[in-house]
């Protein structure tokens, strides 16, 4: 398995400035919450000029930097003029069609954490019904009768919201003046008192609201690190137990990938090939293939079962029952959901003590948001303290991600 050696020194630990002093002080700072995420609508085709908003706001101490995706690529907000970013909203001047549909998200950041809003779409439409200026006559209007004109919105768009702009977008009509009133329900714009200066083209603005996608996409990061206790086994358990299958597959591709192992399997196609055809080659390299993979399931299934059956049997034995020694759970704050452990033991070598990391495992569904980074803090945190000199810890080649993670808190190869 090619297992490596990590040191870090704890002494020369100036984890602050390896950091860029991005440590989440707990109690003082917390991470980002959504106070406004970004609606999808539709835009009219065929308009040149006008530009589109997508909020974002978010609290959060320190305030939280922005970011925004389009199907799920980073807006080069930076790079290009037609974008703006203020406060966290996106700004996109005169947007087109082939460019600027898809799905926007956007990231709000800070040393705490991170989160992802829901997905908002961008939608061209086609230009919204312009009326006739004759479809509307100067009437007299008595009080509580007006007039009215209908939106006519495109029947396939579901969940739509109204507004209205009189000549040119977007001088949008303002219902708060009281004559004037937008019906949410048919989109009819309704005049109270019509006057000679309202003679103009009007136009409908159609939004759709998918507020359906709310729920699946937003990420809350609001992470709590505690030290283990009995109820969290049955998680901690399978969170192990699929941390450590999901390696089944990168160290087959690593062993089916080395030169020897690419050699060995030409060798046998050839072979194959020479004494039967085509298809003993092929019989030949897939059982080959097959029994690569039986020998890597075996490995780590292995591997799993044994672990169940000595140190994770036994948790609070294994792992805390010596007070240098620690194992954690990161929760979700709100669903208190464990979604990530990890462990220390103090070691001995002649006078120095050391700790060792290990079953540092992260869910799936929370990876990439900084969970990693914090789980280990809170190992060199509490070595530090406990007067150790250093944390070592082992990793396989394969996890590619962690040895990332790593390097990046200051561990050395
Ligand atoms: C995003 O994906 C949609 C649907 O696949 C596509 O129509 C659109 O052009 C894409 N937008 C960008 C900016 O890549
Ligand atoms: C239209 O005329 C009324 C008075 O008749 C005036 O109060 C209003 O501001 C005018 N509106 C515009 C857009 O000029």
């Amino acid at each position: 398995m090619g297992s490596l050696l990590w040191l870090i020194s704890l002494s020369s630990l100036a984890l602050k400035s390896a950091l860029g002093g991005d440590v989440c002080v707990s109690g003082h700072d917390s991470g980002p919450v959504f106070e406004e995420q970004p609606t999808s609508l539709v835009y009219p085709e065929g308009l040149s000029q006008g530009k589109v908003t997508l909020s974002c706001q978010a609290r959060a101490s320190p305030a939280a930097t922005y970011r925004w995706r389009v199907n799920g690529t980073e807006v080069q907000v930076g790079m290009e003029s037609r974008y703006a970013l203020v406060a966290g909203n996106l700004v996109i001047n005169s947007p087109q069609p082939a460019r600027d549909a898809g799905s926007y998200q956007c990231l709000a950041v800070n040393r705490c954490g991170a989160i992802v809003s829901r997905a908002a779409n961008i939608k061209f439409g086609c230009e919204p019904p312009r009326l006739p200026p004759d479809a509307r006559s100067p009437q007299t209007a008595y009080e509580g009768v007006g007039t009215f004109l209908a939106c006519q919105p495109p029947t396939h768009y579901p969940a739509l919201s109204y507004r209205w702009f009189l000549n040119e977008f977007p001088s949008f009509i303002q219902p708060e003046d009281g004559r004037w009133f937008v019906s949410q329900v048919t989109g009819n714009l309704y005049l109270a008192k019509a006057e000679p200066n309202d003679t103009g083209s009007y136009f409908c603005f159609t939004t759709i609201n998918m507020e359906i996608s709310t729920k699946s996409t937003f990420k809350s990061m609001h992470l709590t690190t505690r030290r283990y206790q009995d109820h969290d086994k049955e998680t901690v358990l399978s969170l192990f137990s699929h941390g450590i299958e999901e390696h089944i597959w990168p160290s087959v591709q690593n062993a089916m990938s080395s030169p020897l192992s690419l050699g060995f399997t030409l060798g046998l196609g050839i072979t194959g090939y020479l004494l039967a055809s085509g298809l003993g080659a092929l019989v030949l390299v897939s059982g080959w293939a097959g029994l690569v993979y039986y020998c890597c399931h075996k490995l780590y299934t292995e591997f799993v079962r044994d672990k169940l059956q000595t140190d994770m049997q036994d948790i609070v034995a294994s792992y805390m029952s010596q007070p240098d020694d620690g194992f954690w759970v990161a929760e979700t704050a709100g669903e208190g959901k464990v979604v990530g452990m990890v462990a220390v033991v103090a070691k001995k070598n002649g006078a120095e003590r050391y700790g060792e990391l290990f079953r540092m495992n992260i869910s799936p569904s929370m990876r990439r948001v900084g969970l990693g980074s914090r789980l280990t803090q809170t190992v060199l945190d509490f070595c530090k303290q406990r007067g150790m000199t250093k944390v070592v810890l082992e990793t396989s080649s394969s996890q590619t991600a962690g040895i990332a993670l790593y390097q990046k808190m200051g561990f050395k190869h």
